[in-house]
Formats: C-alpha cells, structure tokens, sequence
C-alpha cells in the first residue's frame, strides 16, 4: 500500500483531518515522516509517551530551526526557555508548584460571575444582529477579556495582549529560522510591558494572577529574577486565551452540527459538564504536542531512538475508536476521559479555567441565543498546526429583530 501522505498545509486536511488521521490509525499508528518525526495517533500510545520518563519538552538544541548565527546572536531562545511548558524536572516541578498556587482552583472558580457578566454582555450585542461570526466576535474577545481581567490588566491592554500573542503564535508555528528570529525584535517592548505592571503589584497587591506570582516569588528559596517572571508570565497569558478561544469556538462548531444533543442538554441541563468534555473530544484545541526522546523507548513494539522528535496528534487519539465506541458521532453522555488537556507531569494547568470558561460561554449562548444556526461551510481555518485552529465561524439569528421589538 502506498504510503499514507499527512500534509499539514493541504487547506482540505485541515478543515477535515479525520479521515486521514483514521487511515494511519489504521495501517501506521505510528507514523514517520520523511524527515524522520515520528507521529502517534492512538490513545493509549500517546498516553504511554506523556507519562515515559525518557522524554523531554526541552528541543535538544533549544530552538532547533534557528541557524548557529542566529543562535549566537538571539534572546528568542532565553524568552522561550522561560516558559513553564520547556521546562524538565526538577526545575519544572519546582515552576509549575510556584503558578499552581497563583492559578489555583478556589481564585479561578470565583472569576465565574466576571465570566457570565462578560458573556452576557457580548452575546446580547450580538442577538441585535442577523449573522456575525463568533469567533472574533465572542470567544476571542470573551477569552482575551477573562484572561485580562484575572491577570490584572485593565480593559485597554487588551488589544497589546492579542496583537503580541497572534504574532508571536503565528512565527513560532511557522518553524521557519527568520520568522522565529524576527519574533525577538517583539521581546523589549513585551517585557516592559509585564515588568510595569508586575512592578506595580508589587508595590500594591491586588486580588489578580500577577500579584500572586510576585507574591509568591518572595517565598521561593531561589526567586525567579524579574525578566524570568515576566517571560513565564508572558507564557500563561497567552496560552490562557489562545487554547479558550478555540475550545469555545470549536464547541459551537459541533453543537451546532448536533441539534440532538443541544436538545438533548435542554432537557437535561445538568449534562452540561459533560457536553463541555465531549466537545472537547470531538474538536481537541490543541492538536499537535511534542517531545523529544532521551533514550531509546518502546511504543506500541516499535523502538524509537533516542533524541527523535515524537508528535502526540491528540485529535486523532481523542477519535480512537478502541477507546471511544462509535468516535466521530457528538455524544455528550459518554463518561470516557479524553486527552484534550494532555497528560502527565505537563498537564494543562489552566484546565479549571479553560472548562469553567467553556461551560459558561456556551450556557449563556445557547440561552441567549436558542436558535442560533450555523451557516454552511462557513467555517474558515488559519495554517497553525499546533493548534485546530477556527478564525471564522458565521451563526445566523433567525430571531435578530425580537429584541427592537420588545
Ligand atoms: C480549554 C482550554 C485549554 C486547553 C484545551 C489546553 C490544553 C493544554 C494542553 C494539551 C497542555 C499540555 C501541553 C503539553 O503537554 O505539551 C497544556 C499545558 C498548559 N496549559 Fe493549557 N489548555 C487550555 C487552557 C489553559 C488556560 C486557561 C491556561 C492558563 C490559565 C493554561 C495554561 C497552561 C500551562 C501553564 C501549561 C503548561 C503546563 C506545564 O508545562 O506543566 N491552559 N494546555
């Protein structure tokens, strides 16, 4: 048979991976391309790599596209090196404790009411409308403003938040040696940005994100310096309202194309904790995770080398049909746990925020909205392969006028 192409530029693969991802879940689990990654698709492969402790999320030579010039003259790598997700234990152990505390449950789930009212207010400006998109006219701003709100950056910033984050996604994504590169011209001004706030909190604290990191920076044994603060801050910010964002839109996109279950849901509200897990199933946000082996491991019988960049595709894996019986049907009363959060000592750390934002947005739309309808092939979606990455999503209101008329 010949070999099964997976080309994350072909336009009609992202739209729809499914089918393919099924084909080499089917005749090569685990996959390697021509440059020698190695992809895996099934669930319990790629729950064996997140929990392998011959793993790392470190790339060996940090930023592996960047040229030995570029490297020697560079501050992407230490901004990036920064980050909470590139680190190894023990200093990864030691990171996630220190933000666990400062994104911890109890001051998560009391941002609820600021979620709801944000919501509200947003889809009650769109219900005036006869179609609009909900990507870029709710769930980013409602996930930008969330994340803003809860950091302790005012209203105004918010803008700067979204044009840093886009940018920097997206030149990261791309892989390519001068896009990385350039992305450092970006890093004086995105450092001063979080050191005045963060020097702001220090001097008043507040009930925010950031205050609770220069808070609890004061107790370490080694403190973070103040560049480390602001670069893994930089990190939680952004991954806050890039991954929700999708996670909102992407819930719509299948609920929508499921009438039955938003029905369903009606008539058993309490099934929304469920609806949000399944939606997440059935369009995983975040797709493409890596890790790069230390030393020889063993996948599904397969020896791989040490020092080989490993793929876990988690939408494949969340379509597995050992795991999930019948898995490309919408059915929010499963009970299966999927991995759209990952998986080992790297798991998500914002995951009580992601679901709590998800579960809100979509209650209040298919409250505020009842009849909303999604307008066919409308969906559009942008070349970020990490990322099931919707930019465009248009709903139609049937009842837009209800509100002019009382
Ligand atoms: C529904 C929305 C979200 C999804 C689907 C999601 C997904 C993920 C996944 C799959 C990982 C693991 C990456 C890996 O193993 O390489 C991860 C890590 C992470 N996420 Fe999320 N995320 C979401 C929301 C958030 C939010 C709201 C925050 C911050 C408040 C956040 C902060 C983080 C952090 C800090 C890590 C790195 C953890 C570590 O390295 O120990 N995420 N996320």
């Amino acid at each position: 048979m010949q070999k099964i192409k997976l080309d994350f530029s072909n336009p009609e693969f992202i739209a729809n991976p499914y089918p393919t991802y099924e084909l080499i879940q089917e005749n090569e689990p685990v996959y390697q391309d021509d440059s020698g990654v190695i992809y895996l698709t099934k669930y319990q492969d790629v729950v064996a790599l997140l929990t392998n402790k011959n793993t790392s999320r470190r790339p060996p030579h940090h930023i592996k596209v960047l040229t030995e010039e570029q490297l020697r003259d560079n501050d992407m790598d230490a901004f990036l090196m920064n980050w909470l997700i590139f680190q190894d234990p023990p200093k990864h152990t030691q990171m996630r404790n220190f933000f666990a505390k400062a994104i911890n449950p109890k001051f998560i789930r009391a941002r609820a009411s600021t979620i709801t009212t944000l919501s509200e207010h947003l889809l009650h400006t769109l219900k005036k409308r006869e179609q609009f998109d909900i990507v870029s006219e709710f769930a980013a701003p409602l996930s930008l403003a969330v994340v803003c709100d809860l950091s302790g950056l005012p209203p105004h910033e918010n803008s700067f938040i979204k044009q840093y984050s886009d940018t920097i996604t997206q030149n990261l994504d791309t892989g390519s040696p001068d896009k990385v590169y350039g992305t450092q011209t970006l890093l004086p001004m995105l450092r001063q940005f979080f050191h005045n706030y963060l020097a702001d909190y220090k001097n008043n604290p507040q009930d925010n994100f950031l205050s609770y990191v220069i808070e609890n920076n004061a107790l370490l044994d080694e403190p973070l310096n103040e560049t480390q603060i602001a670069d893994a801050t930089t990190f939680i910010v952004f991954s806050a309202h890039e991954t929700t964002r999708l996670a909102i839109s992407l819930s719509i996109y299948s609920l929508l194309r499921h009438s039955d279950q938003i029905e369903l849901l009606k008539q058993q509200p309490t099934l929304i904790t469920q609806v949000v897990e399944e939606c997440l199933r059935f369009e995983t946000p975040f797709n493409k995770l890596s890790r790069w082996t230390t030393a020889p491991i063993v996948i599904n019988d397969i020896e791989i080398p040490s020092n080989t960049l490993v793929v876990p595709l988690l939408n494949a894996a969340n379509r597995d049909p050992e795991i999930f019986k019948d898995p490309h049907r919408l059915n929010i009363q499963r009970d299966q746990l999927n991995l759209a959060f990952g998986k080992g000592i790297h798991t998500c750390l914002g995951s009580v925020l992601g679901r709590l934002e998800t579960e809100i947005a979509l209650q209040q739309f298919l409250k505020i909205l009842p009849d909303a309808k999604l307008i066919p092939n409308s969906a559009a979606w942008g070349n970020i392969t990490s990322l099931r990455y919707i930019t465009r999503l248009i709903i139609e209101n049937p009842h837009s006028h209800d509100s002019f008329h009382g």
